[in-house]
Formats: C-alpha cells, sequence, structure tokens
C-alpha cells in the first residue's frame, strides 16, 4: 500500500518513521512518501495563500501548487488491478468523520493520498479538479478544529497502517480492540495481582475462559453504556445477540 502526503510542512509527519508504522515502511509493507507543497510553487517567495474572495478572515491555499502537486503524484499512481483511481483524503473539520469503520474501508485502497491544508482551507476548485484523477473524500477528525491537516494525517496513518496484514505482529490484538465490535474495550491488568491494596476482579485469575469472556462482554457494555451511549444506539442487535449466544 500506497501513501503520499503533501504539506507546507513536511517535518510534522516525522513520528510516522518511528514505531509500528516506520518499521512497517522499513520492511516494505507500506510506502510513505512526504512532499513539500512550496516545491510545486512557481514565485520567488513560493507562496501558497492568498486572501479570500467575499471577505472574511485569513487566508485561503492557492489553487495551482496543489494542481501541481497533485498531478504529479496522480500520474505516478501505482495502478489499481482493477482500475481504481487513487483515493484523495483532504483533512478538514468539514468532512466525514474518520471512524474504525472508515480506517478498514480504506486499508483496502492501493494508494491513499493526503493534501493537508492549512489557513482557512484549500480553495475548493481544487476539490472539484481532482475529482478527474481521484476519488475525493474530504475526512474529520471529529467536531473540534485543528490549525492544519498535519495530525490529522498522523492519526489516520497509524489508524489505517496498522490494519495492513503484518504491520502489526499478532493480528489478535485487532480483533478484541475498542471499536472492532462496535463497542469499547473491556479493562485490562497485569501483574502484580494486588498492586497498592487494589486486587485483579477474581474471575481474571480463574483460568474459566467462559466467565473471563462473559466479565469481559458485560465490562464492555457497561463501559460503552457510561462514556459513548451513542455507541449502544447505534448497536445492530440482532448479530449481538448471535455473538452472544456463541459465548
Ligand atoms: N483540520 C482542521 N480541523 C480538522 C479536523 N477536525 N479533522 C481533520 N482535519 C482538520
Amino acid at each position: 500500500m500506497r501513501f503520499d502526503v503533501v504539506s507546507i510542512f513536511p517535518e510534522y509527519l516525522a513520528p510516522l518513521e518511528l514505531s509500528l508504522i516506520g518499521k512497517a515502511r522499513t520492511e516494505g509493507l507500506l510506502e510513505l512518501n512526504v512532499h513539500d507543497l512550496r516545491a510545486y510553487t512557481a514565485d520567488r517567495h513560493r507562496t501558497v495563500d492568498d486572501t479570500p474572495y467575499g471577505g472574511g478572515a485569513g487566508m485561503v491555499m492557492k489553487p495551482e501548487p496543489w494542481a501541481q502537486s497533485l498531478g504529479d503524484i496522480a500520474e505516478k499512481s501505482p495502478a489499481t488491478a482493477d482500475g481504481r483511481k487513487p483515493v484523495l483524503i483532504v483533512p478538514s473539520p468539514a468532512g466525514e468523520v474518520f471512524t474504525q469503520a472508515l480506517a478498514y474501508e480504506l486499508a483496502e485502497e492501493e494508494h491513499l493520498v493526503f493534501a493537508c491544508g492549512r489557513y482557512e482551507g484549500i480553495d475548493e476548485r481544487v476539490l472539484e479538479w481532482a475529482g478527474d484523477q481521484y476519488t475525493v473524500r474530504p475526512i474529520s477528525l471529529g467536531d473540534y478544529v485543528l490549525n492544519g491537516g498535519e495530525v490529522a494525517v498522523l492519526a489516520m496513518v497509524e489508524a489505517i497502517g496498522r490494519l495492513i496484514p503484518g504491520v502489526v505482529g499478532n493480528p489478535e490484538s485487532l480483533v478484541e480492540e475498542s471499536h472492532s465490535d462496535g463497542l469499547l474495550e473491556y479493562p485490562v491488568y497485569t501483574k502484580p495481582s494486588v498492586w497498592r491494596d487494589r486486587e485483579v476482579p477474581e474471575v481474571l485469575l480463574s483460568g474459566n475462559h467462559g466467565k473471563i469472556a462473559k466479565f469481559r462482554k458485560e465490562h464492555q457494555l457497561r463501559r460503552t453504556a457510561a462514556r459513548r451511549p451513542d455507541l449502544i444506539d447505534a448497536l445492530d442487535v440482532s448479530t449481538f445477540s448471535k455473538a452472544e449466544k456463541n459465548t
């Protein structure tokens, strides 16, 4: 799988050289290239922004450097087996919300390109223009505003990249984590069994796998109901009760 990131702050993406994603890059499980948007400007000052038409606060990113960079990247896109277009992800608080389900969907793609906007955003015509070469998807991390797309890209690349087979050493750990079944993960404990007068729940020391599974499911439900009642409302109860019968 290939990722390309375009930003005026390429150094912001340096953490993607670390940990599991960095290792996956070294091992060739994923390719990740970071591009400096200013390298695609033609003026002496390497200008990437200008004042907004219609007035208002802040600056808007000029379209031409984006067209130059995204056009260049699209030309070099690895052709996908079924002739799919690369996906252009535009991090924006005005996008659809990024979820684990969306991470799984995007992990199936061959080539993801991220356009990190800054200031008040990118001239809207870039997103229209890019539609010929890309499937364009404005995506938001959540209902809050960041200073630019870079932090959102760090989160999305990590969430998507870890779903690529081989990136996470033990694939079992992807099965039981938060959001994999629509619920938050159960609480976890390690040694010592008594720590500062606090005991690990006894059932976890019992070796009774049926009871442990029941304890964990119950705590997933309790925790989700307390912290994220919206997820309980969204549960597909029919699938859930089938799974319950099997535990
Ligand atoms: N850029 C600014 N705010 C953002 C957000 N909430 N999600 C993604 N990209 C953003």
